[in-house]
C-alpha cells in the first residue's frame, strides 16, 4: 500500500505540492470515489485511479528510448550542461529518471532512460553479453588487420584490455562496432589504438534492440513491451 500523492507523483503528475492540491480540488477519484486525502494509502496495481476524468495506466518503471544528439551530456543532471534528462518531453518526464549507460557528450544515437536500476544493472553489466552497436566514421582508411585485433580484444596504452569485439567495415572510411562493455571513450580509443580517430559516432543498437528510424535526433517515446524484451535475447 503506498500513498496517493506519492503515486500521483511517481506518474509524473507533479511534485508532492502540485498533486496535494490537485487532491485538495477534488480531481483525483480512487474506484470511483473522489478523494480528499493525499495521504489516502491504496494499491495502485488494483485501484482505478482517475485525474479530471481520466484514468491512470500506473507504471511502476518507464523505459524511454532516446535519439541522443550531440550537444548533450548523458547524465540525470549538470550545473552547467545540458543533459538527457533536461530534454524529455513533459509526458516523459518522472521523478528519478537516469540514462542507462554513457555516451560521449559529441556522440549521437540510441540511449534508454529509465527508473529501473535493476533493468540498467542488467543492460550494463558486461557480464550479460547485451552488444552495444555503433556507427562509425574516421579520419583514415580501415584495414581487414583492424577486423582481428577487434575480434582478438585490443589493448590500451595503459594496459586496459578489452573484450573481443566485432568491427565490420563499410567502406573505406566508415564502421560499425559491436561491444559489450562501456569503458570510457572505449570505440573512439580502440579506434585510436589502430591509429584512427572517430570523426562522427552513433549508437544504433543495443541487444535487440534498434534505434527507431522515424525517432529525429532529439526526441523520445516509450519502449514497448516488446522491444523491452528484445533487449535481452537478440544478443
Ligand atoms: N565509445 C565512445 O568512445 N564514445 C561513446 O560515446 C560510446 C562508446
Amino acid at each position: 500500500m503506498e500513498r496517493l500523492d506519492k503515486i500521483l507523483v511517481s506518474q509524473g503528475f507533479g511534485s508532492r505540492r502540485e498533486v496535494q492540491k490537485l487532491i485538495k480540488k477534488k480531481n483525483v477519484t480512487v474506484d470511483g470515489e473522489v478523494v480528499s486525502s493525499p495521504e489516502l494509502k491504496i494499491d495502485p496495481e488494483n485501484c482505478l485511479i482517475k485525474v479530471g476524468g481520466q484514468a491512470v495506466e500506473f507504471k511502476r518503471y518507464i523505459y524511454i528510448m532516446m535519439n541522443k544528439p550531440a550537444g548533450v551530456v548523458s547524465a540525470s543532471s549538470d550545473k552547467r550542461e545540458k543533459t538527457v534528462i533536461d530534454i524529455l518531453p513533459e509526458n516523459l518526464k518522472r521523478k528519478n529518471l537516469f540514462p542507462a549507460g554513457r555516451l560521449d557528450k559529441d556522440t549521437e544515437g540510441l540511449m534508454i532512460i529509465t527508473d529501473d536500476g535493476d533493468f540498467a544493472h542488467k543492460l550494463l553489466s558486461p557480464k550479460n553479453h547485451v552488444y552495444k552497436r555503433y556507427y562509425a566514421e574516421l579520419d583514415g582508411e580501415l584495414s581487414e588487420d583492424m577486423v582481428n585485433n577487434f575480434k582478438n580484444g585490443i589493448e590500451f596504452k595503459d594496459g586496459t584490455k578489452c573484450l573481443p569485439a566485432k568491427l565490420e567495415i563499410k567502406d573505406k572510411h566508415s564502421a560499425f562496432v559491436e561491444i559489450c562493455e562501456g569503458k570510457f571513450h572505449q570505440v573512439k580509443k580502440m579506434f585510436k589504438s589502430q591509429g584512427l580517430n572517430v570523426k562522427y559516432l552513433k549508437r544504433v543498437k543495443i541487444g535487440g534492440l534498434e534505434l527507431d528510424v522515424k525517432l529525429h535526433t532529439g526526441m523520445s517515446r516509450e519502449i514497448t513491451k516488446y522491444e523491452k524484451f528484445v533487449i535481452f535475447i537478440g544478443k
